[in-house]
């Protein structure tokens, strides 16, 4: 099992809950950034041969944590696992257009080269089956439907769930059994980074019911804003908007607030006022699970 859990800034919070789930203790990592950006890390407290990292949206602090990395093994770290709770980098999962980049294998490989095992929590996995596709370590993938579906059963009366496009299928299904509610998905079409086309099915059968818009993460806050707008239309109550990732770029809150969100709800793999749900006890459970395996394989999985 790992000896010490440390945070990248930011996820001081997220870490804390977490080291008390899994009654381990919190180690001290400080990241300096220099007058000209570059930045030097610095482990205050002493990483023993297996600890993990924790930083969620990885993407936004990929030096550090590289960085961080390596210094352990300079110190002797010989198992470095990394709890990534939204794991950056794979929404683009394809090369669209001739010339481009595929920024999901680039920066799988890069996180690859320097950790021994990955956890998060429900990654963006569209085209490909799975995070072995893109991720060379063990990883552990934990859901948060089942605290989202608690969450619905407590809060929701008669809930209607309503996935934005076809790809959603796999989290409203689950969540939706578990709260044993009903739920539909909407057929999307993306025309550019923050405008999308939804069609609505025919609703008047679900009339009264509440619907709760259910979406892996709320980026530009495109996508539910215009399926917010066409429930909006409809013959049912005012409706709930459910993410896991709340990464909310730019005005993204707001804007889901003026589209008619009753409410707003996120789990805390990122940090946000609306986070109501917390995925720290199935983060937990799925480092337990990688790191058990992972001391039992030595590192392949
Ligand atoms: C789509 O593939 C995802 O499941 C989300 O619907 C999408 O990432 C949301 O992005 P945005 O908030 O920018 O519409």
């Amino acid at each position: 099992m790992i000896a010490h859990l440390y945070p990248l800034p930011g996820n001081e919070d997220f870490t804390a809950g977490l080291c008390r789930q899994l009654d381990v203790p919190g180690g001290l990592l400080s990241v300096h950034r220099f007058p000209d950006a570059e930045v030097r890390v610095r482990f205050d407290t002493k990483p023993t041969s297996r600890i993990a990292l924790v930083c969620t949206r990885p993407g936004d602090q990929v030096l550090p944590l590289l960085f961080a990395a390596h210094a352990a093994r300079m110190q002797g770290a010989t198992q470095i696992g990394l709890v990534a709770p939204y794991l950056s980098y794979l929404r683009q999962d394809r090369v669209f257009n001739p010339g481009e980049g595929l920024s999901s294998r680039a920066f799988g490989e890069l996180l690859s080269g320097a950790f021994d095992w990955l956890v998060t929590v429900d990654p963006h996995l569209h085209r490909y089956a799975s995070l072995d596709e893109v991720y060379r370590i063990p990883s552990r993938v934990a859901s948060a439907s089942p605290a989202v579906a608690r969450w619905i059963r407590q809060h929701v009366r008669e809930p209607l769930l309503i996935g934005p496009d076809a790809e959603s299928e796999q989290w409203v299904s689950a969540i939706a059994a578990a709260a044993e509610a009903p739920y539909l998905t909407l057929s999307k079409q993306r025309l550019g980074d923050r405008s999308v086309h939804l069609s609505l099915p025919d609703l008047r059968g679900a009339a009264g019911r509440t619907p709760v818009l259910v979406d892996d993460i709320i980026s530009s806050g495109g996508t539910a804003c215009r399926a917010l707008q066409l429930l909006r239309q409809a013959p049912l109550a005012p409706p709930v908007c459910i993410a896991t990732h709340a990464v909310f770029s730019d005005s993204a809150h707001a804007d889901l607030l003026a589209a008619g969100a009753e409410r707003i709800v996120t789990t805390d793999t990122i940090h946000h006022v609306t986070n109501a749900v917390s995925v720290v006890p199935a983060v937990a459970d799925a480092v337990r699970h990688v790191a058990v395996v992972t001391d039992r394989t030595g590192g392949s999985a």
